[in-house]
């Protein structure tokens, strides 16, 4: 991220695109000044390495407990990151935490539906409603004009796969319903948020991270965590007011509804 410091929030940081836009975030000549990596289990062996991460930048990386699928534990994130970050409040949050689950119309069951929208639609919205007073408060703080994710964001990782105009022709490929509806239900949530929050100055978009070979999107995929969030990051320190409700790509392109 460009050269002012600021407080981010990263869901499902502990693997994947989140492990690795933690790593991008520290790892520079300009890092951020705090940032909460959030997973749902810190001490478990999937967050082994985020874990040592943190103990390389301490002062830095803050692990919080949060699980998306779980209001009360996004609520307890929340009460505290309020705290560490007091009147400066919480620039940016990343909604990156997702679950996939492979199934096609015909088999796909109310818990799998469930499972896929509690997870990556909900969970998002929730976040957005516990942390919105953060968000207001680093908007304030901040003394610019206009948006940006320096000032106060919500970028909400979503995917092609919720594209509704191109889902004739891409369906056969990636057979995965409940992903697919949920993810297009994150599009309507992060839209209608990006409208109520424009009051306050907090920018909220969307961003297809590409087809990246992570747990999620398989070995076949055509980038690496590397390439995707550095192109992601690179649209991201280019958002202005004018993005607020876009769904971009990694490269800064325009999605398909
Ligand atoms: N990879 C792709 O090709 C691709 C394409 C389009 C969009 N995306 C999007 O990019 C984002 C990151 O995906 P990825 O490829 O990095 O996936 P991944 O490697 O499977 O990682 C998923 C992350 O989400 C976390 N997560 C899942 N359910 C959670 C919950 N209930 N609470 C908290 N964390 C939870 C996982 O934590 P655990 O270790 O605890 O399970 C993990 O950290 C997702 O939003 C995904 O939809 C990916």
């Amino acid at each position: 991220m460009s050269s002012k410091p600021i407080s981010v929030l990263i869901t499902g940081a502990n693997r994947g695109l989140g492990l690795e836009m933690v790593k991008q975030m520290v790892e520079t000549q300009n890092p951020v000044s705090v940032l909460f990596a959030c997973c749902r289990d810190p001490d478990g062996p999937r967050a082994e390495e985020l874990q040592a991460l943190a103990k390389k930048h301490p002062d830095i990386i803050k692990i919080i407990r949060l699980d998306a699928a779980d209001p009360k534990s996004i609520k307890e994130a929340a009460q505290q990151v309020g705290p560490i970050v007091g009147k400066s409040g919480l620039n940016l949050i990343i909604n990156n935490a997702a679950m996939a689950i492979h199934s096609p119309v015909f088999s796909s069951t109310p818990e799998e539906m469930y499972k896929c929208f509690n997870t990556n639609a909900i969970g998002p919205l929730v976040i957005i409603q516990e942390f919105i007073s953060l968000l207001r408060a680093a908007a304030k703080d901040s003394g610019t004009l206009g948006m940006s994710c320096r000032k106060a964001a919500v970028i909400n990782i979503s995917s092609i796969v919720g594209s509704i105009e191109i889902a004739k022709d891409t369906y056969n490929k990636w057979t995965v319903l409940p992903y697919r509806a949920s993810k297009a239900a994150l599009n309507m949530i992060s839209v209608c948020a990006s409208v109520e929050l424009q009051k306050d100055e907090i920018l909220c978009m969307m961003l297809h991270p590409g087809w990246v070979r992570t747990d999620l999107g398989g070995p076949e995929g055509e980038l690496d965590t590397h390439e995707s969030v550095e192109g992601m990051f690179r649209v991201m320190n280019s958002l202005t007011e004018k993005h607020c409700g876009a769904l971009l790509n990694w490269k800064g392109e325009t999605v398909p509804w």
